[in-house]
């Protein structure tokens, strides 16, 4: 069978190396991949947004199943394309990715599913949104509707830092279209959570809890990037929580987008904040996360393939899925500069002597030029090590880092250090 990923990532890379695990046999293509996966599947020089491009492809080679790594496909109706032209794909339609789409969307649908949630107010007006923020207690939360590659969310702590948030999103449109509308959001003091689910629009299969880190310094300090590293499974996430999370969260949001008439098939990704034992919706996504993914599926124990078969073909309830009793640390290694401007282009030193050691080594921005990997992008890399407990996980991770160098290289030293506290 011929599988599709769409993406380029270190989630694409770690959903591509999943599959490649299989018994299948698969033959595995990626659009439009990278200097990482390449070893793995044949990359087609397609952007992951071309989705007229995408279908043709899958068309001509006759492709069995296409699974969508990133978010912008999806939102541009990607899986209805591909339905309509009678292909087999793996993800939401537009309509239920509106749920990562559109936050102003998903709050309404999750207070339609009484789904516990931080209290927010969507504004389409300027001067309304600022008369609220008067009123309202600090710090206080600022979200674009829209998609804003992780950069539409404020938490201001002054009320100036407030008003200039909604006026850079509404009024000078520093997000596009995507911050015409805002939620204003209380803040909620917590620890956050990811647990993500396959679902194929009826039942929900919950994958083990991971916690990603965000801000760009050892700390949790600075500002937030895509994703700095990540662990699986979080201790927070307790086997309690996670069956309070499934019962609570993602069955009830499964359940009225179906009777909605947008079922949600895919993977489905709740964002939580767990104040004092319990778990609220911060928000969701309609793919899987990055660099979570980079945790999770490593400890994988069921064949990949039998779950997306299985959830496009509507039957993940026949399924049993199963998890190796280990754990895993991502460690990403990113351009110096990152989140801000870098340089990319540098050759990347030591990939051929760490592959051979037992941490996996994801691409996220890599290419190859003149016959060497050099960086790409923002993310470079991301060093998952696996153990029986997360210090090992994690020793192995840096071990790997250790090796591998380019220039102005940067990591944070300190992933997993709630858990290891
Ligand atoms: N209500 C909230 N209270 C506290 N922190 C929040 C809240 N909402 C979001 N955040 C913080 O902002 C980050 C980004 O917000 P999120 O809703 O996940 O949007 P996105 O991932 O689309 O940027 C979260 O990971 C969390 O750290
Ligand atoms: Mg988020």
């Amino acid at each position: 069978m011929k599988i599709l990923v769409v993406g380029s990532g270190g989630r694409e890379h770690a959903i591509v190396w999943t599959l490649a695990q299989s018994t299948r046999n698969a033959t595995l293509y990626c659009a439009p991949g990278n200097a990482g996966i390449e070893s793995l599947a044949t990359c087609v020089p397609l952007k992951a947004d071309d989705v007229d491009g995408l279908k043709d492809f899958v068309l001509r080679e006759r492709i069995d199943l296409t699974v969508v790594g990133p978010e912008a496909p999806l939102a541009l109706g990607i899986v209805d394309e591909f339905r309509r032209a009678k292909l087999k794909i793996f993800g939401p339609t537009k309509n239920a990715a509106r749920l990562e789409a559109s936050k102003v969307f998903s709050k309404e649908i999750m207070a339609q599913a009484n789904i516990p949630t931080a209290r927010a107010k969507s504004f389409a007006e300027t001067v309304d949104a600022l008369d609220y923020l008067e009123q309202h207690p600090l710090p206080v939360v600022i979200k674009a509707d829209g998609l804003a590659q992780g950069k539409g969310v404020i938490i201001a702590t002054s009320r100036e830092q407030a008003r200039d948030a909604v006026i850079d999103s509404m009024e000078k449109a520093v997000f596009g279209l995507a911050g015409k509308q805002v939620l204003i959001e209380e803040y909620l003091d917590g620890e956050e959570l990811t647990v993500m689910a396959f679902t194929d629009g009826q039942t929900v299969v919950p994958m083990l809890p991971a916690q990603d880190h965000k801000r760009i310094g050892d700390g949790d300090t600075g500002p937030n990037t895509g994703g700095m590293g990540a662990y699986c499974p979080a201790p927070l996430g307790t086997p309690a929580l996670r069956e309070h999370v499934t019962r609570t969260i993602l069955q009830p949001i499964v359940e009225i987008m179906a009777r909605l008439g947008s079922p949600f098939q895919g993977v489905l990704y709740a964002g939580l904040m767990v104040v004092k034992g319990v778990p609220y919706v911060l928000e969701f996504n309609a793919r899987m996360g990055d660099p979570e993914t980079q945790v999770v599926l490593p400890l994988l124990k069921t064949d990949l393939i039998e779950i997306l078969q299985a959830v496009v073909e509507h039957r993940l309830d026949q399924l049993v899925v199963e998890w190796h009793d280990e754990t895993a640390v991502c460690v990403v290694m990113t351009s110096g500069g990152y989140p801000g401007s870098y340089q990319q282009s540098m050759p990347i030193y030591g990939l051929a002597d760490q592959e051979v050691r037992r941490a996996m080594i994801f691409h996220a921005g890599t290419a190859m030029k003149n016959g060497m990997v050099v960086t790409a992008g923002g993310r470079v890399l991301g060093i998952t090590g696996r153990g029986v407990t997360l210090k090992e996980a994690q020793a192995q991770a840096y071990e790997t880092v250790a090796g591998i160098s380019f220039q102005d290289c940067y990591y944070r030293k300190d992933i997993a250090h709630r858990a290891l506290r």
